[in-house]
């Protein structure tokens, strides 16, 4: 590819294992924040990005690659086999790594078999990925299905800057050194030139289980990790959402659509919404005992509430996902059962996405959002809530403590997702919070959302990276 004459910027070749965002989940926040970033890191700039198509089929084998140009952003894609999938995405990222950094020792499997599938497509990744990096370069590899690929890159000779981006929580180690060769991972890790976090406390753990299982020299100020005489800068960056673009879609008429259908459908009720890809860490099922528990204590303003739960299907093939859908229709349909009128439900659980515009139009409409995770390494609904927010008259923001995006959102109703007492103390909370209290909260937060954007972090990553 040829170099944009207009500018010095080095390209950019990130790696992901999704690139496309799947069109049947929509909602950005709801898809995780991963792909939305991405797009927004690399539409302003000349660049590459490579990873799986999501699809199954065996041409990943033989070196098929599938390049496009959409939105101004360069994307080239490989299928990945019906066993691959099964051992890295549904194994070891989804059924490993996934639940142990999430804190869910008890729902992780530690199978040899998806291990060697995970090394297995981290090697093919590297092998297909490498001819299409040219000298200078600038990569950025994402998230926990790749954390060997740059060793893998390196292998091959790679001299560029690689850098390297955890989406999700790094574990306490304690917890982490339940990894069968965690050891082997970590080590891979150090051979990137840059290791980003979303917050403090991950990378704290991250910098701890350096120095005391693998004895690494780490320097806790710069970050500096140094091992067998290479040196790697581990450091914090919290990821934000796409400020510009995000705030502009309540112009749209898809938006006020949006919020116009779930105004009419409430009539006088006050809504209430959650919007998460359906899975064990967002905490879906705890959050729908808090409502129950709300409704126990003040069965008299039952009437004057909605909940919606907008939560598109995940990962359907692993058990784990499997089980927790059944537990949520099982919760949402025993509170249904008691608590509905002929003319009331007081819980709507919707199994499907929405497109960004019309999650705006719902996030405005509804005066409370829950945020309610286990885990999570951010969470972009919290920031998109914010930012979809009636100025005049903000809704008031549920979040877990958990999360990643309560450090910068303290201003949010914080709350302990596993209690809940602590949910249904929230939700009183935020329906008798008088307007100024709720202005002088949405105020401070939507600063931070509008201030420590997508855009701010790519180019906090890039220029330590470069
Ligand atoms: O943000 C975490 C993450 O796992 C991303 O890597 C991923 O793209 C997103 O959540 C959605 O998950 P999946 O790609 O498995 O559908």
């Amino acid at each position: 590819m040829e170099r944009s004459p207009l500018t010095d910027t080095p390209r950019l070749v990130v790696i992901s294992n999704r690139v496309a965002v799947p069109k049947a989940r929509g909602a950005a926040g709801a898809q995780g924040g991963l792909a939305g970033a991405l797009h927004a890191a690399l539409k302003d700039r000349e660049g590459l990005w490579f990873g799986w198509s999501g699809e199954e089929s065996e041409s990943g084998r033989t070196g098929n690659i599938d390049t496009q140009t959409n939105d101004g952003v360069t994307t080239a894609t490989i299928d990945l086999s019906q066993r691959d999938i099964e051992e890295y995405y549904n194994g070891y990222a989804n059924s490993t790594l996934w639940p142990l950094f999430h804190y869910r020792l008890d729902l992780a499997k530690f199978e040899r078999e998806t291990g060697k599938g995970y090394e297995r497509v981290n090697e093919r990744f590297a092998e297909l990925a490498a001819p299409l990096i040219e000298n200078d370069d600038v990569v950025w590899v994402h998230d926990y299905h790749l954390i060997p690929l740059g060793e893998r890159l390196r292998s091959r000779g790679l001299k560029n800057r690689i850098g390297f981006f955890l989406h999700i929580p790094w574990p306490a180690t304690r917890l982490f050194v339940s990894l069968p060769y965690h050891e082997r991972l970590v080590r891979t890790m150090l051979h990137y030139d840059l290791v980003g976090f979303q917050t403090k406390e991950w990378l704290d753990s991250f910098l701890h289980y350096c120095r005391t299982e693998l004895g690494a020299e780490v320097d806790e100020d710069s970050g500096s990790v140094t091992l067998d005489g290479r040196t790697t800068l581990a450091r914090a960056y919290p990821i934000g959402i796409d400020w510009d673009h995000f705030s502009k879609l309540g112009e749209t008429g898809e938006a006020r659509n949006a919020q116009q259908r779930m105004m009419a459908s409430t009539r006088r009720r006050i809504s209430m919404i959650g919007v998460d890809r359906l899975d064990y860490s967002k905490g879906i099922p705890e959050r729908i005992d808090g409502i129950g528990r709300f409704f126990d204590r003040e069965p008299e303003r039952i009437r004057d509430l909605v909940f919606v739960q907008i939560a598109p299907p995940s990962r359907e093939d692993v058990q784990s996902y499997q089980e927790i859908r059944e537990t949520l229709e099982q919760k949402c349909g025993q509170i249904n059962g008691a608590r509905s009128e002929v003319d009331m439900v007081p819980i709507r659980y919707v199994n499907r996405g929405y497109s960004h515009e019309e999650l705006f139009g719902f996030f405005r409409a509804s005066k409370i959002g829950l945020v309610t995770p286990l885990r999570d390494g951010m969470n972009l609904v919290a920031k998109e809530y914010v930012a979809a927010q009636d100025p005049d008259d903000p809704g008031v923001l549920i979040l877990s403590s958990f999360a990643g995006a309560a450090l910068q959102l303290q201003d949010a109703v914080l709350v302990n997702p596993h209690s809940p007492d602590d949910i249904a103390h929230a939700i009183r909370k935020a329906l008798d919070m008088p307007l100024d209290e709720r202005k002088a909260r949405y105020e401070k937060m939507v600063a931070s959302v509008r201030d420590e954007n997508v855009q701010a972090w790519t180019a906090d990553f890039l220029r330590d990276l470069g």
